[in-house]
């Protein structure tokens, strides 16, 4: 039987300030239409839409427009523009300086700014009220600014998504429809057969969630920004290709790495007069080293861990300038607490722990401290003082301090 709201068990993650956590299991929560995230994932998540007013009363945009522009003209940052001038869609990929983006005055473009949680504070904190949903599944908080009538135009997405109106309206048209053919000769997905079902026009604070291949089309009305947060659905194809090549670099690592890694022989190969036939031997040799693969649970999950907590190829951590040498980050980290940097990815799981695409073992002196600090993103100044009797917490975390993976200080 589901809990009810008064019953929810305290999480790691209930002493972060309110603007920057998600809602217990059981707890009812306006970002869910006052509905508990059990309950929304039983009922929606990967199921059906839902629309949401007031998700996020008196809402203010992460970031102004002019805060939006200047991250799309960094090289660090994967930005799109998307017009739709004389019903012609186009699309071109960032950087912009601000006077390459058409004029604010021009209607129908738009400026996609993927992973703005990566570069801004206020982008990560919105993103962390989602964190009911595994951090494995969530992948990035994406900005779009229209002008009136701007859009992307109607598509589908591969993956479930919250399009949550900052600023401005936006007018959705949504549809459950089995025909998804593309336009072709098009440099983005535009759906050939448009079939809307229901349609609002969202407000700041409204939210709209779509499961995947649910056909949508978002128009501005007037000038608007819109937040997506989106998750990541890899493919199986994907996955059974990363999980082939981790498996190729372990067999490389272990201690028989030379044996795992023996080369192709053929010593019986006789001599031939059709040089360019595949020899049935090649064929069979080759089976039998393929055959020998095999894996254990550990191995799924370590590849996981290590997969999923890969930063994207764009993000750079930017190391201290003067880093404090041990002792002095540990003084100053007993007054301010450390936190995640917002790039960094910290998972873990009864064995592993794996951040930012490395996975090392969670030994029963790491369970005291490293879950919560993943969960939570933070260890405050008085936590981290009682753990500080720990040398192997405090040289851990001073060589992801210098790495740029933690910073001083708490969330802001
Ligand atoms: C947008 O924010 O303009 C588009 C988001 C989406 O349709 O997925
Ligand atoms: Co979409």
């Amino acid at each position: 039987m589901p809990k009810r709201p008064q019953d929810a068990t305290p999480s790691p993650v209930s002493g972060l300030p309110e603007h920057a956590r998600a809602p217990l299991p059981d707890e009812l929560t306006p970002l869910l239409g006052n509905r508990t995230p059990r309950q929304f994932m039983r009922r929606y998540w990967q199921k059906k839409p839902l629309l949401i007013r007031q998700a996020i009363p008196k809402i203010a945009a992460p970031l102004a427009r002019d805060e939006l522009f200047a991250l799309a003209d960094q090289d660090d940052v994967e930005s799109r523009l998307i017009t739709h001038f004389r019903n012609a869609w186009d699309m071109e990929h960032g950087p912009f300086a601000p006077d390459e983006l058409p004029s604010v005055r021009k209607r129908e473009w738009t400026l996609l700014v993927q992973g703005a949680n990566l570069h801004d504070d206020r982008a990560h904190a919105l993103m962390n009220r989602f964190r009911f949903i595994p951090d494995a599944r969530l992948d990035d908080l994406m900005i779009s600014y229209a002008t009136d009538g701007g859009g992307v135009g109607p598509h589908f997405d591969s993956y479930d998504v919250f399009l949550l109106q900052v600023h401005g309206k936006r007018r959705w048209r949504i549809g459950a429809q089995r025909d998804l053919s593309l336009k072709p000769g098009l440099p983005l997905k535009v759906l050939q057969h448009f079939e809307p079902e229901e349609e609002w026009v969202l407000e700041p604070g409204d939210m709209l969630y779509l499961p995947p291949h649910i056909a949508h089309d978002g128009i501005a009305e007037g000038e608007c920004i819109t937040a997506s947060i989106g998750f990541r659905a890899p493919s199986s194809h994907e996955l059974t290709a990363q999980f082939l090549y981790h498996l190729a670099e372990r067999a490389g690592e272990t201690p028989d790495g030379v044996r795992g890694n023996a080369r192709y022989r053929d010593p019986a190969q006789e001599p031939v007069s059709e040089p360019a036939a595949l020899p049935a031997l090649l064929v069979e040799r080759v089976g039998a080293i393929l055959a020998n693969i095999d894996w254990s649970e550990k191995d799924i999950a370590t590849f996981l861990g290590s997969y999923l907590s890969e930063p994207k190829a764009n993000v750079v951590f930017d190391s201290p300038e003067r880093a404090l040498n041990e002792q002095k980050f540990v003084e100053r980290a007993k007054k301010t607490g450390v936190r995640l940097d917002r790039k960094t990815i910290l998972l873990y799981d009864a064995r592993s722990y794996f951040v930012n695409g490395e996975s090392e073992a969670l030994s029963p002196k790491l369970k005291k401290w490293l879950p919560e600090l993943a969960n939570s993103r933070c260890l405050e100044a008085k936590r981290f003082v009682t753990l500080t009797d720990d040398s192997s917490m405090t040289a851990l975390l001073h060589e992801w301090y210098r790495a740029g993976w933690i910073l001083m200080g708490a969330l802001p």
